[in-house]
């Protein structure tokens, strides 16, 4: 299944909100003290290079790529609204409302594929995989990030004191000789997480993820698992825990021979 309807229903409408939250960085620092170090660290020698960003909101990355030399940076969104934002603010990139499984563009015409936080949307990535290897250049890389399968595979529920509880699990009843197990790493399936957007995101393992990269020709060159910044150590220590021991995202670098 491609990307569901209130998903991009949800962009379109909260374009205005989501643009502000990360044009923040003090608003969004799973972004700006942990995903984006992340990425940016992994990025190749862009200079005079041609880039493509999938489902690139409000286009801040594009503009950061654009600020590593490369000569072209086109950002493609489903969303028209975010397309919109991107358009008025980022004016030496170019932008378009576009599907990531349905790439309007030229065989081989980009040395570098990016997509930050976006691929998640769409359940099965084989065709994502298939046209973005299509529009790179041989040897040209594709980086992008996802939720993490670990926390994806998180089930929420509450306690008996109405906590939170986040949990993948598995209790043995000694007595009974029966085990319950809370949460699924192994299921694909749909999730909505518990971030306050009204979206929904696939949940697939780690085997899956590789495996529908391998199919569509792309050699994995890196996996990182990101540590959050120390700096957020200060100003959300709670969350800076949390990720230090359960991860949230995870980042896959892929090349094209
Ligand atoms: C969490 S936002 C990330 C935006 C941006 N990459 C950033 O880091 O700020 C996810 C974006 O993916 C876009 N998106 C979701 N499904 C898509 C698809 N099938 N094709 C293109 N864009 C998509 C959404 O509209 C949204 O702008």
């Amino acid at each position: 299944m491609s990307t569901d309807k209130q998903s991009i229903d949800w962009y379109n409408q909260n374009a205005q909100h989501y643009t502000d939250h990360v044009r923040n960085p003090d608003d969004s620092i799973y972004h700006s003290l942990y995903e984006k170090p992340a990425m940016y660290g992994l990025l190749p020698d862009l200079q005079d290079k041609s880039v493509v960003s999938l489902g690139c909101g409000s286009g801040e990355d594009c503009e950061f790529l654009r600020s590593c030399g490369a000569s072209k940076v086109v950002g493609i969104d489903i969303s028209e609204s975010m397309i919109g934002f991107a358009k008025n603010s980022y004016p030496e990139c170019d932008f378009a409302v576009m599907d990531m499984e349905n790439l309007a563009f030229e065989n081989e015409s980009f040395d570098f594929a990016y997509s930050s936080l976006a691929v998640h949307y769409i359940e099965d990535w084989t065709k994502l995989f298939a046209d973005t290897h299509r529009v790179l250049k041989p040897g040209g890389s594709f980086l992008f990030s996802c939720n993490h399968p670990v926390y994806s595979a998180l089930e929420t529920s509450r306690n008996d004191d109405d906590m939170k509880v986040r949990e993948l699990s598995r209790t043995l009843d000694k007595k009974t000789d029966s085990a319950t197990i809370v949460g699924n790493y192994t299921k694909r399936r749909p999730v909505t997480l518990d971030t306050g957007m009204a979206v929904t995101t696939w949940h697939k393992s780690i085997g899956e993820i590789t495996h529908e990269a391998t199919s569509a020709g792309f050699v994995i060159t890196d996996i990182l698992e990101p540590q959050p910044l120390p700096a957020m150590e200060k100003v959300a220590p709670k969350d800076y825990e949390t990720l230090t021991k359960i991860p949230n995202f995870i980042v896959f670098k892929l090349q094209k021979l």
